[in-house]
Formats: C-alpha cells, sequence, structure tokens
C-alpha cells in the first residue's frame, strides 16, 4: 500500500488517538495538571513505540520530562530531528468556551479541544506521518522525536537537554509543525519567527490601602501612574520610545519588503474577523510588517486595586503589569529587557517605587531558504497542495530554533500547518480536519523529498 493510501483508511484512527491525546489536560504552566502532563508524556512515547521506533525514552529534566525517540535505519543516510510540545496554554477563561477545552468535540470538520493546533494536532501529525512511512515501508531518512513539555513556559529545560545531548541530537535539519499558513489553498513556510522578552513590573505608592476620599488627589495612585507609565512607552506613532530599542532592528530592503507584502492578505477579512473597524501599529508600516519584521511592545495583563462586585473607594497601594515585547533579527532578548528596566524605573515619578521582574525570553530567528531542506519542504507542499508554498514570516516566538541554531548548529523547517483564525491560546482553540489530515501527507512528502534531494 502506498502512503497517501494509508493516511486515507487510518483517517478514523488517527483522528480518534489525536482527541485522546487532546482529552488529557497538558497545561505546562499550572501545577495542579502536573499528574496530566506526565500523562500526556507516557502517551507520546508509546505512541512512538506503537509507530515503530526503535527505542523511545522519558528524559527527565528538572521540571516536565522531554520524550525523546529514534528510529536509525542506515546510519549513511540523513536524519531528521522532530521537535515539538506536548504541553498547552491554560484553557482560561472557561467559560468563553462553547464546550469543555479538554473534551475535544468535532464540528464543522474542526476538532475543538485546547492543543488541538498549538501544538498537538500539529505535532501527532509527525508521529502518524511516520507511522504511515513505517507501514507502507517507505521512510528512507533517519529520525530523531523530541518532544516536550514546556514550550508554553519558556522550554528552560529543553535549553539544558539539547545543550547537554548533543550527539544524541545529532541531525541534518530539524523539522517542526508549530506554526501557520496563509490559508487552506496558499500554503506557506514560515521564514521568520519573533523573539519576546517577558516581565512584570510593580508600582508601589503609599505603604498601604488608602481611602481614596481622605487621601485621593494628594498620594499618587499607583494605578493611576503605571497607565501613565505604560502610554508613554509608545508615542503618536505607535513608536516604542525606550531608548536604543530599535537601535539594532536590521531593516529590510525595498525588495524584500514588496517580496513580504505581495503575499496574499485581506485587509477587511482581516478586521471582519476580528470585529475591528481598524487596524492599528506602526506608522509607515503594513499589518504584514508590523507582525513579521517589526518589534512590538503589549501588556498583557494589568491589575491592582478592587475589582469585586459593586464599589469600593480605594487608593490602592500597588499595581502591576504583565509586559512582553516582540522582537526581531538583530535584538537581543537580554538586552532588550535590561533598556525596559532601566528606562522604566528613569521615568517613574518620585512618589511611587518600581519592581521589574523579567520572565523568560526568546531569541528572533530566521530560516534560510537556499538550503536543500527548504527545497524538500517546498517540493512536499507542492506536491501536496499544488502550489509552491510562499515564505512568510510570523509574529509568534518558538525561542529554541535560535538555540537550535547555536548549540547544534542546525537549521530548522518550520512547516506550520495551523490558521491565524485557530485560536491558539484562546477559547475554542481549533484545528481543521483538512489541516491535520494534510499535513501528515505533507510531512511524508517532506521525507521523500528530502531524502532524493540529499544524494
Ligand atoms: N506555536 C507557538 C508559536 C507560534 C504561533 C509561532 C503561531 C508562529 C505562529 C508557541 O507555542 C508559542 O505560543 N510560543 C510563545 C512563546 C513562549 C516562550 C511562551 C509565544 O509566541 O507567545
Ligand atoms: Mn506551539
Ligand atoms: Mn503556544
Amino acid at each position: 500500500m502506498n502512503s497517501h493510501d494509508y493516511i486515507e483508511q487510518n483517517k478514523q484512527k488517527f483522528l480518534d488517538e489525536l482527541l485522546d491525546l487532546l482529552s488529557i489536560p497538558s497545561v505546562s504552566a499550572d501545577s495542579k495538571f502536573k499528574k496530566d502532563v506526565l500523562k500526556t508524556a507516557d502517551f507520546i512515547k508509546s505512541s512512538l513505540e506503537k509507530a515503530g521506533v526503535d527505542k523511545a525514552e522519558i528524559c527527565e529534566t528538572a521540571g516536565y520530562p522531554i520524550v525523546y525517540g529514534e528510529k536509525i535505519i542506515d546510519k549513511n543516510l540523513p536524519t531528521v530531528l522532530v521537535y515539538g510540545h506536548y504541553d498547552v496554554q491554560p484553557a482560561d477563561p472557561y467559560e468563553l468556551w462553547d464546550s469543555p477545552p479538554f473534551e475535544p468535540v468535532i464540528k464543522n470538520d474542526k476538532i475543538y479541544a485546547r492543543g488541538a493546533c498549538d501544538d498537538k494536532g500539529q505535532m501527532y501529525m509527525h508521529v502518524k506521518a511516520f507511522e504511515t512511512m513505517m507501514a507502507t515501508n517507505s521512510l528512507t531518512c533517519n529520525v530523531k522525536f523530541m518532544i516536550e513539555g514546556e514550550e508554553e513556559v519558556g522550554s528552560d529545560n529543553l535549553a539544558i537537554f539539547v545543550k547537554e545531548n548533543k550527539e544524541k541530537l545529532a541531525a541534518d535539519i530539524i523539522l517542526i509543525s508549530d506554526t501557520a499558513m496563509i490559508d487552506n489553498d496558499t500554503p506557506s513556510l514560515t521564514v521568520g519567527l519573533r523573539g519576546l522578552s517577558y516581565l512584570q513590573v510593580e508600582v508601589t505608592g503609599p505603604n498601604r490601602d488608602l481611602h481614596s476620599g481622605v487621601y485621593g488627589g494628594a498620594v499618587a495612585n499607583p494605578i493611576n501612574v503605571l497607565c501613565e507609565m505604560i502610554a508613554s512607552l509608545k508615542d503618536e506613532n505607535n513608536h516604542i520610545t525606550i531608548p536604543g530599542f530599535y537601535d539594532k532592528v536590521e531593516e529590510l530592503s525595498k525588495e524584500e519588503r514588496e517580496a513580504l507584502n505581495s503575499a496574499p492578505f485581506d485587509l477587511e477579512e482581516y478586521k471582519k474577523d476580528l470585529d475591528i473597524d481598524d487596524v492599528n501599529g506602526e506608522k509607515g508600516y503594513t499589518t504584514l510588517e508590523r507582525t513579521g519584521i517589526r518589534p512590538t511592545l503589549d501588556v498583557n495583563g494589568i491589575w491592582g486595586g478592587y475589582i469585586g462586585e459593586g464599589a469600593k473607594t480605594v487608593l490602592p497601594s500597588k499595581a502591576y503589569a504583565k509586559i512582553s515585547m516582540r522582537l526581531v533579527p538583530g535584538q537581543k532578548s537580554h538586552e532588550i529587557t535590561e533598556l525596559f528596566s532601566k528606562h522604566f524605573k528613569a521615568i517613574a515619578p518620585k512618589s511611587v517605587k518600581v519592581k521589574v521582574v523579567p520572565h523568560h525570553g526568546g531569541e528572533p530567528a530566521l530560516t534560510p531558504t537556499d538550503s536543500v531542506a527548504y527545497a524538500a519542504a517546498s517540493a512536499a507542499f507542492e506536491e501536496a497542495f499544488g502550489k509552491a508554498p510562499i515564505p512568510t514570516r510570523d509574529g509568534g516566538s518558538i525561542p529554541i530554533v535560535s538555540l537550535f541554531k547555536d548549540e547544534l548548529k542546525l537549521n530548522t523547517v518550520l512547516m506550520g500547518f495551523g490558521l491565524d483564525s485557530d485560536a491558539i491560546h484562546s477559547p475554542n482553540e481549533h484545528y481543521g480536519i483538512f489541516n491535520y489530515m494534510k499535513g501528515i501527507e505533507t510531512i511524508t512528502l517532506f521525507y521523500k523529498h528530502f531524502s532524493e534531494m540529499s544524494k
């Protein structure tokens, strides 16, 4: 039987298995799901074994384990290292889901569950593509799997694992499905990811909560001050005002910008999908440029004072915010964190104290388009979709990609099958059955083209 037929015939089995995987709440950020995260690692290990790896193991780390598996058919053949993550983002707010996030359902040919697209659905396509090639005797490369459980919390332990296991992880190329494509008729390959600098700020005013009538107007309100400070971080052109922030940003040539903007993009559709009357971003750049090649700064959460029912007249002692900056090639996460901290403290009025606590970060990444692996991925998409994929720059971050380059000296191919409308990290996350099945097929074609082109 050929791969295509095997995939067709096993469609229901492939779907059922994914639904089982999605029903385990592997939320890495919340320790109340610890047992489930560990159970998910076991699920992945046994799925690799059933699919036909020579060996699969649970590699313990200081945090959640990394599942490793390999099938070495011939040391002289090229080796593909597949990376993915089995952890998911918290499903909150639960009340905004139309069906429970860990009780996957299929509606309108889409699978609804937390992790359906990011990244269980996309990661599991690789296990099923591997199973397909084993079952149809068509695997022509060596394969290694490294599936982690801490991507959504910064991959700190994976970074250590990679540094300590360079030989074990030796390969020719890294293959990842954890990004998006333009739409189901317009395949694309991601060639750039943004980096990240994430921190929490704390503004303290008076030493205790005060009566807002007795003291209001005379003592700094830390929430008011925090809002003013945050507002000042961007000017009227949505340019970030932190000194030095743009110093190392690599500017693209006119030709590169034209190429980027020639990708299909419908601004009206984009606004309609989000129910917004206008977009908003840095002056002088298109929407695709704003998310693809420009850095930005966003408040992810802000709190303080009284938010319970009714009204409480209070001038709070403290205010907090979680702030992220997306970075582009040239910028370094720790340098930007440093610049932010310095600036944020410098702009604080004397009436408050400011604390900046860095969280995780990650470096931006660019993947080459002139490699054998890129050509193989491109050929695979062309064969599966009937159209060559368009290179795109995604706004999200997969910090481990730059680490693979630095530590393992390996390039990555980002073969994503998600859609921006899949609601990853949001309520009602979903993944198209079309994308899941087409992804499995495209992955098998990648191996075929990669081994042929490597000869
Ligand atoms: N899969 C995403 C990253 C992504 C999404 C890249 C869409 C391109 C398109 C990944 O799981 C993720 O969410 N990464 C985090 C960073 C991490 C350090 C928490 C992100 O981008 O916020
Ligand atoms: Mn992901
Ligand atoms: Mn994610």
